[in-house]
């Protein structure tokens, strides 16, 4: 049988939709402090395969969700082509320095993860060997554009102001770094393809700050160079937040599915979409702060308005909020168990 994730990115009819969540594994789990405790931060976890491991299956055996995404992050192949990355409490990533110019990118170092990160390779293997056997493996990686945001702005940055200054001032020097990080991020993916993953998300968190025009010139190529990679190898999604106004261009990017953000109203998305993608989404995370009854509530209605349609994972439309109760995850994976057609059509 194939396992119910990688059917629905198949588009194949399915009686309930699959479901899993993008952040399932952190800080909201107690038995994730725990680990994260035990090993004295959160790169230290990624590190440490037996570690990265653990935090990976914790969501898997509490809620039984159908993807285990690997736990890790989309700025470790910054730190193995030569950045200087770390996790600061309440801060986010920070980089010790940033990308400045042309001189900066070419000093970065190419990447052969089976080098650089063999610890993604043997996490991903301990996982596959402990997976249930309905649950799918899920790779990933950060999108080149949203990668080089990390990069040049030294950490989170909301304006973007420096990385804008380098497209819009020289655009030479940023298609040179987009060239390289997707040529990285290729490698990256084909390397946990090669280990066990079955899926892959490409995920482009600051693109939907662009206009279309901008999406197009400097993020699109960079993330269809990198897609291809795996391609016909696995199925592959590509994410936008807050993308809403060019999903017809992720749409074009070359992944199998679109996972969409809550802002979108995903039945329009079927609608136009819905014939050639596979579509992933998207309560918002934000709603599982509410009581277990209301994150049901508006779970199933959001079921009610896929209504079915094949080719549909469950997930929320970004990722799971660290002040969020375990219940209100398992009240989520619960509406997509016992949803029906039947059921719906009577609430009709
Ligand atoms: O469960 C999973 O989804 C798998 C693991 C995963 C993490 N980060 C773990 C993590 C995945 C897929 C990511 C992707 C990631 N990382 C993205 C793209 C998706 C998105 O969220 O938009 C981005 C932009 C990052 C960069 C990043 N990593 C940020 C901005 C932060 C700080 C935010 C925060 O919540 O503190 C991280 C840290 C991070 N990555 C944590 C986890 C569980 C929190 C680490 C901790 O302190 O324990």
């Amino acid at each position: 049988m194939t396992k119910p994730l990688l059917a629905a990115l198949a588009r194949e009819p399915l009686a309930t939709p699959p479901v899993w969540l993008m952040r399932q594994a952190g800080r909201y789990l107690p038995e994730y402090q725990r680990v994260r405790a035990q090993a004295g931060g959160f790169l230290a976890m990624c590190h440490d395969p037996a570690l990265a491991a653990e935090v990976t299956l914790q969501p898997v055996r509490r809620f039984g969700v159908d993807g285990a995404v690997l736990f890790s992050d989309i700025l470790l192949p910054l730190a193995a082509m030569g950045m200087d990355l770390s996790f600061e409490e309440g801060k986010g990533p920070v980089f010790g320095s940033r990308l400045k110019d042309a001189a900066d990118v070419d000093a970065l170092k190419p990447v052969k993860p089976a080098e650089a990160m063999p610890y993604v390779g043997r996490a991903l293997e301990l996982v596959a060997a402990e997976l249930p056997s309905h649950t799918a493996l899920l790779g990933f990686a950060g999108a080149p554009f949203t990668l080089a945001c990390y990069a040049v702005e030294g950490g989170h940055a909301r304006d973007q102001h420096r990385l804008r200054t380098l497209m819009y001032r020289e655009p030479e020097t940023y298609h040179r770094l987009a060239t390289k990080l997707a040529d990285m991020v290729a490698e990256h993916l084909a390397f946990q393809v090669d280990h066990g993953a079955e899926a892959v998300v490409l995920f482009d968190t600051w693109a939907g700050e662009l206009t279309r025009e901008d999406y197009l010139r400097f993020c699109a190529p960079y993330s269809q160079r990198a897609l291809e990679s795996v391609a016909g190898r696995v199925p592959r999604m590509a994410f936008v937040r807050s993308g809403g106004h060019m999903l017809d261009d992720v749409a074009d990017v070359g992944a199998e599915a679109l996972a969409l953000d809550w802002r979108v109203d995903i039945r329009d998305a079927f609608d136009r979409f819905g014939d050639r993608l596979a579509l992933q989404g998207n309560l918002d995370p934000a709603v599982l702060l509410g009581p277990p009854e209301e994150v049901t509530r508006r779970t199933v209605a959001l079921l009610d308005r896929v209504d079915g349609r094949p080719g549909h994972v469950l997930a929320l439309g970004h990722g799971v909020m660290r002040w969020t109760q375990p219940e209100a995850v398992e009240a989520f994976v619960q509406a997509a168990r016992s949803w029906t057609p039947a059921a719906a059509a009577a609430r009709a």
